[in-house]
């Protein structure tokens, strides 16, 4: 796509798009102008204070015990699965309908992907019995994904995985600064997704709620898995560069191979600055469904996921599913004739080349989901207006069924 230039809202700078309606946009502004400022005047880049702040910071919003920064939340997935001791001939259960990194990871472990359907189209996360029903002697661990930031059937799945002996990994990617809410009151109101299973990963990618451009967290309340991330994301190193800087320590051990997926500071200054604005934002966010919600109950066909619960979402997308795939093509046609921006969250990871080869039978709502499924645009600053001018665009091609 031809990339232009425009100035922001507020006329401050340039921003790089080309869509009238951009599917998000971030809310930058002085604070992480600040926020940069603060780490080049304090001439240290790597892994420090800023760091170390913003893991503090972040495990107090979670209500967890570690939080451990990293380079992005594919790496953080890929450090939470090698602490929980998955490896070559182990079975992870995961969803089809998620960004390929859980995917990626478990095979660049060695493990092997096992593919479980969604819910229902209303509902597009794991369904706790097509994970039951596809667990196996070889299955170390099940990885969750909270689609768009509404939670998965936690409850269910934390049983189902504790009777069987299997960890839990949250791909909280979509889900930060959002509690659980169990409808059958199985836990405690006020836990923070990304705080339930054995380990999460979150990512501040520059679409996400928290964006920093690439970075990401691990969090845990397990001391044993915490400790081996540390180490994992550093070279297997005992001590940082930060640490014999400071004269913590004067030298250093490799007790195990490991990675550089360390962030630096730049990031997470960016990252902190954002996690202050998190809570308003995802409240925008909400409100901006709330309105979704009410346009498109009048849109004959349609239905939006999640549309019960908006209020215990992170806001992080906005999806609507089509009456039929046809339909729903010729909306995203119409949609980008209007200089309006849209994107479908997920292709079904089974039917990527890269994947043929898994496991990919028994995915039949998945399937039918990215069929018919448009993500729309949401943002925290979009203003409501624009809500009224897209739906108007779906009820257009509604109106046109001859052309079907
Ligand atoms: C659900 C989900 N999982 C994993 C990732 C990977 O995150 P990152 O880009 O930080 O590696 C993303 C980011 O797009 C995501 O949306």
């Amino acid at each position: 796509m031809r990339v232009r230039r425009r100035s922001t809202p507020k006329g401050r700078g340039l921003a790089v798009t080309d869509w009238r309606v951009p599917l998000s946009d971030l809310d930058y502004g002085s604070e992480e102008a600040n926020a940069v400022q603060r780490v080049i005047a304090s001439k240290w880049l790597s892994m420090g204070p800023e760091v170390h702040a913003f893991e503090q910071e972040f495990a107090a919003m979670q209500k967890a015990e570690h939080a451990l920064a990293v380079s992005s939340a594919t790496a953080g997935i890929h450090l939470a699965l090698l602490a929980l001791g998955v490896g070559p001939g182990d079975e992870v259960i995961q969803p089809a309908l998620n960004f390929v990194a859980a995917a990626n990871m478990t095979v660049a472990i060695g493990a092997t992907p096992v593919f479980a359907d969604i819910c229902c189209l209303d509902e597009p996360t794991i369904d706790p019995s097509e994970v039951e029903r596809v667990i196996s002697p070889r299955t170390k661990a099940v990885v969750v994904m909270h689609y768009g930031g509404s939670l998965c059937r936690m409850g269910e799945l934390t049983e189902l995985c504790a009777a069987h002996g299997i960890a839990i990994v949250e791909d909280a990617c979509h889900a930060v600064g959002v509690a659980y809410h169990d409808a059958r009151n199985r836990w405690p109101t006020g836990i923070m997704a990304g705080s339930i299973g054995d380990i999460s990963a979150f990512s501040f990618f520059s679409n996400k709620n928290i964006a920093s451009g690439e970075g990401g967290m691990v969090v845990t309340n397990r001391a044993d898995l915490a400790e081996r991330v540390r180490l994992l994301r550093s070279h297997g190193m005992t001590t940082l560069t930060w640490d014999r800087h400071r004269g913590h320590a004067a030298s250093y051990d490799v007790v195990n191979p490991g990675y550089n997926y360390r962030l630096d500071e730049l990031h997470a200054a960016l990252g902190r600055a954002q996690l202050k604005k998190l809570g308003r934002n995802n409240q925008r966010r909400r409100n901006l469904l709330g309105s979704y919600r009410q346009a498109v109950q009048s849109l004959a066909g349609w239905t939006m996921p999640f549309a019960d619960t908006v209020e215990n979402s992170s806001g992080h997308l906005m999806v609507i599913v089509a009456p039929d795939p046809d339909v729903r093509e010729r909306a995203v046609r119409a949609l980008r004739q209007s200089g309006i921006q849209s994107s479908m969250h997920y292709p079904c990871i089974a039917d990527f080349t890269g994947f043929t080869a898994g496991s990919g039978e028994n995915l039949e709502l998945t399937r039918q989901f990215t069929r018919r499924a448009i993500t729309l645009p949401l943002y925290p600053t979009m203003d409501s207006d624009r809500i009224k001018e897209i739906v108007e665009v779906l009820r257009a091609v509604d109106a046109k069924p001859e052309e079907r």
